[in-house]
């Protein structure tokens, strides 16, 4: 795992991860090297394959591209079926993250979380707002990331979630009891208006799309958002 990443768990602070999904895609280059520049931590990458969720966005070799734009670490957010069987071209592809749904995969998380913690890359899971975190609390122990969705997953620009906020508040608290060190990323609907309070409840990883790329000031809503 990157640092910065560590770096998040010992010295505190909050991180902000713009989503592409939001970007414009015609000119990717610009909004990548326009966003780092702006002082974004992390790039929160999408993909979606129109089975788990009722979109498709792009798979490894968009990120491969990416990665190759930027020296910012990628967290790869896996809306996908079957995600075990896709996550090593995830990893090859530069991720130094792979996050996948706990509700896409019967039983077979912890053996993802091993194959790509085998592959040197940060595992995390990620769970919808209907998903109770203990659902997922087996494997908080292993998981480098909690991935807490503020929307139900498939689409950008939606409206924020906010009784959520005492599933990251459950989290935070968790994490603490127990010695545990995964980071506590949100995402869906973050804006510079809510960023506050998922701040407060223990979000240390913020992702925003439409709030960063819809706007004609990336350095001001990210700074606003970070807080
Ligand atoms: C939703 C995605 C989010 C989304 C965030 O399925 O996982 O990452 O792109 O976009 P905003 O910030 O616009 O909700
Ligand atoms: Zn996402």
């Amino acid at each position: 795992m990157s640092l910065s990443f560590r770096r998040l768990n010992e010295e505190g602070g909050v991180a902000v991860a713009p989503s592409v999904l939001s970007a414009d895609f015609s000119c990717l280059e610009t909004e990548v090297k326009a966003v780092e520049r702006a002082g974004a931590d992390f790039l929160h990458l999408d993909v979606m394959d129109g089975h788990f969720v009722p979109n498709i966005t792009f798979g490894p070799m968009i990120v491969e591209a990416i990665a190759r734009l930027t020296r910012l670490p990628l967290i790869s957010h896996l809306m996908i079926d079957d995600p075990g069987k896709y996550i090593k071209e995830f990893v090859d592809a530069g991720s130094s993250i792979v996050s996948f749904h706990w509700e896409a995969c019967d039983s077979r998380h912890e053996r993802i979380i091993d194959k790509l913690h085998s592959l040197k890359c940060g595992a995390g899971i990620a769970i919808n707002p209907d998903t109770p975190l203990s659902t997922v609390e087996h494997l908080l122990g292993s998981v480098d990331l909690l991935l807490v969705m503020t929307v139900f997953p498939g689409f950008g620009g939606q409206s924020f979630i906010p009784e959520v906020v005492e599933k990251i508040e459950k989290a935070a608290r968790l994490k603490k009891d127990r010695g545990f060190s995964y980071l506590i990323e949100v995402d869906g609907g973050i804006k510079p208006v809510n960023a506050a309070a998922v701040r407060k409840a223990g979000a240390q990883i913020l992702v925003a799309g439409s709030a960063v790329f819809g706007s004609d000031d990336y350095s001001g809503v990210i700074t606003s958002i970070r807080g």
